[in-house]
């Protein structure tokens, strides 16, 4: 072969090797792409409502496969899925029994594969729930170690023999006592669980556990999934002295639980094990207690994680409202934290919380769209990849169950089971929950105006909002106007302007109470982004000149696009405007 054709068929090789991603890295062959969770809108998929295919009540993997070319008009480019895998159900899901199977009401791994497929197929990547700090006590492991003190499983969890005594005070989130240590009279030792009872959690400084996670990991990564979201990450590790929480500190649980110990050096190692061999995307539910905590766990340099999401934002509202100025507060120092290193999350909702649009927004009749599009506006031009949960593209808002019975939700239950026994007031432990109860943002997608919103033939596992008629897929995929074609306008808004993406972040007018303004500049492109959060016309600051500017979006019809002239921002408007260079 003479040297110009073996050249080129070199050339030839490595041009298709690099169109394919393909690089050898080690034994085992690596994807890389790059950094395309930086650029992906993630679009979260709470299976258990989102479509109920057998029509037995629940959401299934083949409803959501029958769904797929509407997540694809959508524009998202990542879908991340609460966990699927086998489950006795009482955290819907987060109670692993299984990391290998998939739960039987939602389906078969067979249907997963199509899943995955039918996603691949349309250019979208699946991100799987990675639920590894504790397990479901039906899991097989649990089963072993709570069987007897020398079973070879026993440290697959934490344990306190009874004759020490009674274990030190660990506030637990779901239990309906508080309490992290359940007694197990079998061995007669106590178990330690920060969620329910059934979730014990596992024992991290185990190798053992962590390489089986680590193999955990590795099958679905083989499978092709696209990456991991790390479910409660930040307390994986113990001190496992246990020192006793300190009475009256619930609230603040995470100062005494995140990071602690080894956590770093756990992720290094996952990082070693799983994340260096495989072209999948990573982040964690938490971030720590601090700017430094979060920075540790995504700085590249360390070789942990990508992304980890704080609930500094999210944890604003509350049911009395919010402060404009400590929304922009937060969100500007989270941003110019990561500024010159890591990456942010950026979210306004997910399953933990009641619906974005009650929360944030106005969800009453006249200003639930505007507003819902103005933090869709919000989500979709901050620096940071944005997550967008299920439903909220259509603007549902929170259900508002006003009877006990209407709540599955595992920590509202037991919450509830606790003021029983404490003798609280019950009547505003209902009021509250009605608010920020998890279940609002759980119940089922509203598909059409067809009975149970489309989502089941069946009766649905939790019941749907009664708006559903007014709010659905169906009509709003209609109306050019509605909600859900905002939000596929947005969503490519962000996806054609890197600097949306990319692009330096500075705060405007940072003491109006009313209009969040601010600029995203690249070299060369600056844009500018305007969002009214009160639902009364306000004035935007002084003095910005828009001539020559160009309106790209606006959640308002006739929005001003000779601008120059008006500088009031009508009740939940957003505009987004790219500026003269
Ligand atoms: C966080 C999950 O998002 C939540 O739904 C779950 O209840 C807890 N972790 C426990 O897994």
């Amino acid at each position: 072969m003479n040297i110009r054709l073996a050249s080129f068929l070199i050339l030839f090789t490595l041009l298709i090797a690099s169109l394919f991603g393909y690089t050898q890295a080690g034994n085992s062959s690596k994807r890389s792409s790059g950094n395309w969770w930086k650029e992906a809108v993630i679009y979260q998929i709470y299976p258990r409502s989102f479509k109920d295919y057998d029509g037995d009540g629940i959401g299934d993997l083949k409803g959501i496969n029958s769904k797929l070319d509407y997540i694809k008009s959508l524009g998202v480019t990542a879908v991340w899925l609460n966990p699927v895998y086998s489950s006795p159900n009482t955290d819907n899901g987060y109670d692993v029994s299984d990391y290998r199977k998939i739960m039987s009401d939602f389906g078969t791994m067979d249907d997963f594969d199509s899943l995955l497929h039918g996603l691949h197929e349309r250019g979208i990547k699946l991100i799987m729930d990675l639920v590894v700090n504790h397990s479901s006590d039906e899991h097989a492991w649990f089963l072993q170690s709570r069987s007897s003190r020398t079973n070879p499983y026993r440290n697959y969890y934490h344990w306190w023999d009874a004759e020490r005594g009674k274990p030190p005070y660990r506030y637990s989130l779901f239990d309906v006592d508080g309490n992290a240590w359940a007694y197990d009279s079998t061995t007669n030792a106590y178990y330690l669980h920060y969620f329910s009872r059934k979730q014990p959690d596992l024992n991290w400084e185990n190798p053992k556990v962590r390489a089986e996670v680590f193999d955990i990991m590795k099958y679905w990564a083989d499978k092709g999934i696209d990456g991991f979201r790390l479910d409660a990450f930040q307390f994986v590790a113990k001190d496992t002295s246990f020192p006793a929480f300190p009475k009256g500190f619930e609230k603040h649980f995470n100062l005494y639980y995140a990071m602690q110990g080894n956590i770093h050096h756990y992720l290094q190692e996952m990082y070693r094990e799983v994340f260096a061999k495989y072209d999948v995307m990573s982040v964690a539910e938490g971030a720590g207690n601090s700017f430094k905590d979060a920075h540790d766990l995504v700085d590249s340099q360390r070789h942990e994680l990508n992304m980890a999401y704080a609930f500094d934002g999210v944890d604003l509202a509350k049911p009395g409202g919010y402060s404009l100025l400590h929304f922009k507060d937060v969100f500007t120092r989270w941003d110019s934290a990561f500024e010159k290193n890591g990456w942010l999350s950026i979210f306004l909702s997910n399953h933990d919380q009641a619906r974005m649009v009650s929360r944030f927004g106005n969800d009453s009749p006249a200003f639930r769209a505007h507003s819902s599009e103005m933090l869709t506006t919000f989500i979709m031009t901050m620096r940071g990849t944005p997550y967008f949960y299920n439903g909220d593209e259509l603007g549902m808002t929170n259900i508002r169950f006003d009877s006990i019975g209407d709540y599955r939700d595992v920590q509202t239950l037991n919450a509830y089971q606790h003021e029983l026994k404490t003798g609280g007031n019950l009547k505003k432990f209902m009021t509250f929950q009605a608010s920020v109860s998890r279940d609002n943002g759980r119940t089922p997608f509203q598909w059409d105006s067809s009975p149970n919103a489309g989502f089941t033939t069946g009766t649905p596992w939790i019941k749907v909002n009664p708006n559903y008629k007014a709010i659905n897929a169906e009509s709003e995929d209609k109306d050019p106007n509605s909600v859900l074609n905002y939000f596929r306008k947005i969503v490519s808004l962000r996806r054609t302007h890197p600097a949306l993406v990319y692009g330096k972040y500075k705060l405007l007018d940072r003491n109006n109470t009313h209009v969040y303004s601010y600029l995203r500049t690249v070299p060369g492109e600056r844009f500018l982004v305007m969002l009214n959060f009160g639902p009364v016309p306000a004035s935007v600051f002084p003095g910005f000149d828009l001539r020559g500017s160009t309106l790209l979006l606006s959640n308002y019809e006739n929005s001003d696009t000779k601008r120059g002239k008006t500088n009031v921002l009508r009740p939940y408007e957003a505009r987004v405007y790219k500026l003269r260079s």
